[in-house]
């Protein structure tokens, strides 16, 4: 057991829907109590000392969705960036959307730019929120980047610091402790290349639910692991 904080926290935020059917609530509501959550884990984080706080907000599959939920959700998406930048400012929180932007309309794109331009140099937590994204979006489009930039690079061996600069999350180190709630245990194309060496962390905790409390026991759990990278344990010491 070692008492170092994890420097960055990933988050699959998942179990809304089922905390409002427990509830006989639409589905928006859960989505809507999640959002608070959000503002709690935020604060939390901070106040722990983590650097990096990556939350899953949409995945590229969650268009499969119906289209009323889809739609309700973009429009909670454009309320919270509109409203919550001024809390975040205070908090000197820098922002960070990471995902496929362009099947998002204009107003959305717009409060996207607007906010990580405003919060841009804060010098506080990094909260990324990932959004339409998929790891594997990422990987492609960091591969299609790099050769756009060094076409030379074909045929050529590519290393990790060849590729890695291409991703969308290059400003962040690789996620120390990852974190499911909702109790399903899967990435769901999340970040993939960088959870490689994460210590992952799965809780039957519905994201609603999810308050500091539960943080500090992922954050204990964290704090009980080895990371040994492929070394022995003795070569650690
Ligand atoms: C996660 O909660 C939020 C999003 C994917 C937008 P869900 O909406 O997936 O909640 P469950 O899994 O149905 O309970
Ligand atoms: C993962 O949750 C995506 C987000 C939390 C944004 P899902 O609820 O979409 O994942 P699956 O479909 O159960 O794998
Ligand atoms: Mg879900």
């Amino acid at each position: 057991m070692h008492s170092i904080v994890p420097g960055h926290v990933a988050i699959i935020m998942d179990g809304n829907g089922r905390w409002a059917k427990k509830r006989f609530l639409p589905r928006i509501a859960g989505h809507k109590r999640g959002v608070d959550m959000v503002r709690k884990v935020v604060k939390a984080s901070a106040d722990r000392g983590i650097k990096f706080l990556t939350l899953f907000a949409f995945s590229s599959e969650n268009w499969r969705r119906p289209a009323e939920e889809v739609g309700l959700l973009m429009e909670l998406f454009c309320y919270v960036l509109e409203h919550e930048i001024k809390r975040l400012q205070t908090m000197q929180v820098r922002v960070k959307i990471i995902g496929d932007m362009s099947r998002f309309d204009v107003r959305l794109k717009h409060l996207i730019k607007q906010i990580q331009d405003v919060t841009a140099e804060n010098q506080g937590l990094t909260l990324t929120i990932a959004a339409n994204y998929g790891g594997r979006w990422d990987m492609l489009q960091a591969f299609e980047r790099m050769l756009t930039d060094q076409p030379d690079l074909a045929g050529r061996v590519i290393t990790e610091q060849h590729f890695s600069p291409y991703l969308s999350m290059n400003y962040a180190p690789e996620p120390d402790l990852f974190v499911r709630t909702g109790g399903e245990q899967r990435i769901s194309n999340f970040l993939l290349w960088q959870l490689a060496y994460t210590e992952l962390y799965f809780t039957p905790c519905l994201w609603p639910d999810f308050d500091e409390g539960a943080l500090d026991l992922a954050i204990t759990s964290f704090q009980q692991r080895e990371r040994r990278y492929g070394r022995t344990s003795d070569q650690l010491t």
